[in-house]
């Protein structure tokens, strides 16, 4: 039985795996930014090598996009150098190592599903910073696993299914933009996945691409959300820059689960039925606010 460590322990995916390892009795730790900041390089040793952890999934990132172009150094820190440094002490210890990264290492101009085997060119700090995460930690361990992953939702978090609730709430008319194509991935199909390929009798390291089935604009996603609750206001198209100064984000970065699918024999449930689940589980109530001003935000 593997004793593991879960880092950035508040995020919503480390949640859903602290959720699945309560569940299936396995033990961890999940310490929070606060308990163990993956930066702190001497401390993460310590921590690891003290511990006697078998184990380490780094669920630990620097995920503003638009904040990453002014915070570059404090991007590269987290989702570059810090992976490093974990990579280095799994291999060290002669343990396996977990991390994820996202589906905007790619530029978008492809037409049709990313693969594992696609060129990575990323528009942004942040999409630079975790490509760069990837390479280093491949580097320094080989028995190292990154999951690249799309527009992730879990409960507990902070993601676009909260952001469009709030939205629901306040405003009389949404604008939503259509030229931002991926995939709404539930943090349950990524723990379920990722334990699955860790378990498997032979297992090949290197970079797999998890998505939720289907693919959808923001746009579409927040309409398919917004109907779900009801919502009576106007639902507007927009562009991504109409919410912000930086033309960074990929237009079009479905990722493409074929290859682990085909590992698990599996097939990953359709993103629309995973919001489904999100939002009966959430139990929401919705509110039609009349009379506020519409301010547009992604
Ligand atoms: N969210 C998405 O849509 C998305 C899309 C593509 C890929 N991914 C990738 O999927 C993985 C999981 O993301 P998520 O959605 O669970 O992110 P999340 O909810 O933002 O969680 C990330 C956690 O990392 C913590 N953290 C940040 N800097 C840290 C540090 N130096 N040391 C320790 N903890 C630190 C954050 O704490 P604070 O909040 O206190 O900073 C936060 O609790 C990440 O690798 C992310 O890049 C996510």
């Amino acid at each position: 039985m593997k004793k593991c460590l879960i880092t950035g322990g508040a995020g919503q995916l480390a949640i859903e795996f602290q959720r699945f390892f309560k569940k299936n009795n396995i033990e961890f730790l999940a310490p929070n930014r606060i308990e163990l900041d993956i930066t702190d390089f001497d401390k993460v040793r310590d921590y690891i090598l003290n511990n006697d952890i078998d184990l380490v999934i780094n669920c630990a990132a620097y995920n503003l996009v638009d904040k990453a172009e002014e915070e570059k150094d404090m991007a590269y820190a987290i989702n570059a150098y810090a992976v490093e440094n974990l990579a280095k002490i799994c291999k060290e210890k002669k343990i396996e190592f977990v991390t994820y990264s996202t589906d905007f290492v790619f530029d978008g101009t492809k037409k049709t599903e990313y693969t594992e085997e696609d060129k990575i060119n990323p528009l942004s700090v942040y999409g630079c910073s975790k490509a760069l995460g990837e390479r280093l930690a491949l580097k320094e361990n080989k028995r190292t696993f990154i999951f690249r992953v799309s527009w992730v939702f879990g409960k507990d978090g902070k993601n676009f299914i909260e952001q469009v609730k709030t939205w629901a709430n306040t405003r009389e008319s949404i604008k939503i933009a259509t030229d931002q194509v991926s995939s709404p991935t539930s943090t349950k199909d990524i723990v379920d996945i990722t334990w699955k390929i860790l378990n498997l009798r032979n297992r090949d390291y290197g970079i797999y691409h998890i998505a939720g089935n289907g693919e959808t604009s923001r746009y579409e996603q927040g309409k398919y959300i917004l109907e779900k609750l009801g919502y009576k206001g106007e639902i507007l198209k927009g562009k991504c820059l109409d919410f912000t100064t930086y033309d960074i984000r990929p237009k079009y970065s479905k990722l493409s689960s074929k290859k682990i699918e085909n590992i698990l024999g599996i097939k990953i449930p359709s993103w629309h039925s995973r919001i489904d689940e999100y939002l009966e589980i959430d139990n929401i109530y919705f509110r039609n606010l009349n009379g506020v001003k519409n301010e547009e935000n992604e």
